[in-house]
């Protein structure tokens, strides 16, 4: 007998993650707590940054000109569209080793997939999405390794070139930094929008060009201001102010945040006024309570907390730079075509240790 196949509807990946994107992330304090409880501390010489400043990625020095930069990035589905999909895992994976101001070398794919649900030619578009954003860093995916699995994740291990010298860290901050960011933010409140089938077609295309736009532009002007740059991380699923807690840790010096600078994705407002923001954005939220303070009217403050712990996935890189060189480095990242060269606030001193405020 010949079975009548059911008009196929297309496969929304999104609908089949319990959590997309970075926002799939275990939570920073969860996170801390497990290493913490392992005690495990990095002895080799050779790791020039290990996990202990909860850097981007790690780096090991090879020669007296050369270091590699390795790190790892997966998740669950972030858009529905399967190649999409992997383009965007494939430049958030990559993201550390720019953020690091590291040039990939070539890169491993991650992947988990239910092969008996799920239509191969799926899998197949997701890896090429890979292949292809991997290419436009420069580089060739040249194995991997996947498995079974109910829930569809993609990434990569990335393994990246960088000299020992000229490595840009979280942590470095001085008092005086100008704060630079490269991406808008927002994408955490508009993919929650694309899973609620709340956004428009507008929206969903600024929201995938700034989830897979490389941040290699950030990373060449980094190597470029090098003595000027005094640290810097991407901000992926802690959010602006989780990562920016994550640069401050154990310093004593303050942020201050300006929002009316903050770039930020088309329409999340109205967003954000029905509703519609990830959960994740809480977790950021209670994660780095302790250190946040709002000097905004008491009606923008919901807003302004929504939008500074918002979830990142594949997002920009936030610099501390010093202030003479802020303007050039900000003409640098331009010419290198990064999605937004704002500055957006600054560092100080603060006598009682990190502090992030937001005006
Ligand atoms: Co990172
Ligand atoms: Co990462």
């Amino acid at each position: 007998m010949e079975q009548t196949q059911a008009k196929q509807e297309p496969v929304r990946l999104m609908d089949l993650s319990h959590g997309s994107g970075c926002g799939c992330k275990i939570g920073p304090g969860d996170l801390h707590e497990i290493l913490g409880s392992i005690g495990h501390s990095i002895t080799d010489p050779r790791v020039l940054v290990g996990n202990d400043t909860g850097d981007d990625a790690a780096v090991v020095k090879v020669r007296d000109d050369l270091a590699l930069v390795q790190t790892t990035d997966f998740f669950t589905p972030i858009m529905n569209d399967p190649y999409r999909f992997g383009q965007v895992a494939a430049a958030n994976a990559l993201s550390d080793v720019y953020a690091m101001a590291g040039t990939p070398l070539c890169a491993l794919s991650l992947v988990a997939f239910p092969v008996d649900r799920l239509d191969r030619s799926i899998l197949a578009e997701i890896l090429r999405g890979g292949i292809d954003k991997a290419r436009e860093a420069g580089i060739e995916i040249v194995g991997g390794h996947s498995i079974d699995d109910a829930e569809p994740k993609f990434g990569l291990a990335v393994t990246g070139t960088i000299h020992p010298d000229r490595i840009v860290r979280n942590r470095g901050a001085k008092a005086g930094d100008v704060l630079i960011l490269t991406k808008p933010l927002g994408a955490g409140i508009l993919t929650t929008a694309v899973k609620r089938s709340l956004i428009s077609p507008d929206q969903e295309e600024a929201v995938f060009r700034n989830m897979a736009a490389l941040n290699d532009g950030a990373a060449r002007t980094m190597q470029r201001h090098y003595g000027a740059i005094h640290a810097a991380t991407d901000i992926t699923g802690f959010g602006l102010t989780g990562h920016l807690y994550g640069m401050l840790k154990g310093s004593r010096l303050r942020a201050v945040i300006q929002m009316a600078d903050l770039p930020l994705l088309p329409g999340l407002d109205a967003l954000i006024a029905q509703g519609c923001y990830p959960g994740g954005g809480n977790r950021n939220y209670r994660y780095v309570q302790s250190v946040l303070r709002f000097s905004v009217a008491e009606d923008m403050k919901e807003r302004a907390r929504i939008l500074v712990c918002d979830p990142q996935t594949s997002g920009g890189v936030l610099m501390c730079v010093d202030p003479v060189s802020a303007a050039d480095v900000i003409t640098t990242l331009c010419e290198n075509s990064t999605l937004a060269a704002a500055r957006v606030g600054e560092i100080m001193e603060e006598a009682d240790g990190p502090l992030i405020e937001i005006r």
